[in-house]
This record gives C-alpha cells, sequence and structure tokens, in this order.
C-alpha cells in the first residue's frame, strides 16, 4: 500500500536573533496506512514540532510532508490532532465539545449529534454527555479530546502526549483504551510520547528521534502479537524491545 505519509528531507528552523533555532533536521520517513507509530526522543528535540507539520499546521523550512502523495500545505479535516493538554471550553458539555468542529463547519444538527453520540460511546463516556469539563477527571477529559478530534473522521489521528499528566494507572488504562479505539476505527495513529513502557506497548513501530536538532536516530519495528494485553509488558520479549529504545535513546 503507498504511504498514508511521507516525510521526505524534512526541516524546521524558527527564526530567533542569532540567526535561527534548528530544530529539526533531515527526517524522511513514511507511516503506512493503518500503522500505529510511537515517536520518542529527548525533551526539546523537535517532537511536537514534528506533530505541527504532520498536521499541516506549521509549514517546513526544508523538504516536505506529503499526505498521499500531496504536498501538505495547511490543515485537513482527514488529519485530526489532540494536543498535550485537551483544551476543551469550559462552559460546553461534553457533546458539546465534541460537537463544536463540525458545528463550525455547518454540518446539519442531526448528522452532527448523531456522531457524536457514537464517538460518547467510542471513548467510553456514556451517561457524561452534559456534563462539563471542572467535572471531569483529567482522563476523561483526554478521552473527549479524543473523541472531538474523531468526530470529522480522519483518516491520520496525531497525538502530543495526550497522556502526560495523568498517573501511572490511568495511563495504562487509557493506552488499552486508545487500542481498542484504534482496533474499532481501524485508521493511522502517530503518537508522541515519554514513555519507553507506552511507546512499545502501543506501537507497531517506534521512531526514536536525537536531541535538538531532532533526527532521526533509530526505527524500532515491535513484532508483539496483538491484541495487546498489558501482562505482555511482563514478557523477556517486551523487555528486550524496551531496551532497544532505551539505548537507542540514549
Ligand atoms: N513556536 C516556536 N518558536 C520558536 N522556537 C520554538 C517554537 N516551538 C518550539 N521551539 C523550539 O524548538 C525546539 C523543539 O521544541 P518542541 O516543542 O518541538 O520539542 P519537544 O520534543 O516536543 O519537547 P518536549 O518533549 O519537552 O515536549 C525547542 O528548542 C523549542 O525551544
Ligand atoms: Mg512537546
Amino acid at each position: 500500500m503507498p504511504p498514508l505519509l511521507s516525510v521526505r528531507n524534512l526541516g524546521l528552523t524558527y527564526p530567533n536573533a542569532d540567526g535561527g533555532l534548528s530544530a529539526l533536521r533531515d527526517l524522511t520517513f513514511d507511516i503506512a496506512p493503518g500503522e500505529f507509530v510511537a515517536v520518542v526522543g529527548p525533551s526539546g528535540c523537535g517532537k511536537s514540532s514534528l506533530l505541527q507539520l504532520l498536521a499541516g499546521l506549521r509549514l517546513p523550512t526544508a523538504g516536505s510532508v506529503l499526505f498521499e502523495g500531496e504536498p501538505l500545505t495547511g490543515p485537513r479535516r482527514r488529519i485530526g490532532v489532540v494536543f498535550q493538554k485537551a483544551n476543551l471550553m469550559p462552559w460546553r458539555t461534553v457533546l458539546q465539545n465534541i460537537t463544536l468542529p463540525l458545528q463550525l463547519q455547518g454540518l446539519p444538527a442531526a448528522e452532527t449529534q448523531r456522531r457524536a453520540v457514537d464517538l460518547v460511546e467510542l471513548v467510553s463516556l456514556t451517561g457524561f454527555e452534559h456534563t462539563l469539563p471542572r467535572h471531569l477527571s483529567g482522563g476523561m477529559e483526554q478521552r473527549v479530546a479524543i473523541a472531538r478530534a474523531l468526530i470529522h473522521r480522519p483518516d491520520l489521528l496525531l497525538l502530543d502526549e495526550p497522556f502526560g499528566a495523568l498517573d501511572a494507572l490511568t495511563r495504562d488504562r487509557m493506552g488499552l483504551e486508545l487500542l481498542r479505539i484504534w482496533d474499532r476505527y481501524g485508521k493511522t495513529i502517530v503518537m508522541v510520547t515519554h514513555s519507553i513502557t507506552e511507546a512499545v506497548f502501543l506501537a507497531d513501530r517506534v521512531l526514536v528521534f536525537t536531541p535538538r536538532p531532532g533526527q532521526l536516530r533509530a526505527h524500532i519495528p515491535i513484532p508483539l502479537p496483538r491484541p495487546r494485553a498489558l501482562s505482555q509488558t511482563y514478557s523477556p520479549q517486551f523487555g528486550a524491545l524496551a531496551m532497544q529504545v532505551r539505548e537507542a535513546i540514549e
């Protein structure tokens, strides 16, 4: 299958007083349709910048990002993004937050409602449709943000450390939840994470970045069987893969 995303000699330099800050340098990789790819690397190596480029929210200063072979020149409905902070509208309920992107687009109310109700179920928030964000836990807020990102039925879902602010147990639960969503939804996911365990547990492939300017240090395939269960994280194979990722980072 042709790649969904092709990154070619991608570079990003932010303008600054001393001639520019190089955030990403000469990245080349492909992402296949349906793949789950995790991106790991030291803080400040350009992971969030990369996600913005893959979302079309920022333009490269070198090279290109191709979405189904076409240069990505701006945001697309077929690409959904979840940022590190859920950024929900505090005065809108769960359902109203999820429907917001479609309302802005002017889709018929009945269709909008139908999609939102399906998504509430998909992210296991049934019963909380009319709850305001301040009455949700952090994990629930992130699930609302994931549902909101899915409302356009994107082919590519980009996640920037979506579980970074959660405790370890909730994080594990959210990881399983995400795998279930990915399985049912069947789309491509690129997820930035600081957690090596999370990367190995979730992904088909882990991309490891060097310190800034971020360059690709390793592609590590994760041949663990699916569906995955948390018990797999205790297996010797899992340990060996996590070690491989850790060594690539260091
Ligand atoms: N809007 C911006 N303008 C200028 N410089 C920026 C901007 N955003 C990021 N940078 C710089 O680019 C580099 C990469 O930042 P980025 O946020 O992409 O890293 P990151 O890998 O996501 O880090 P973290 O793991 O801490 O989230 C940093 O040195 C940062 O200072
Ligand atoms: Mg970041």
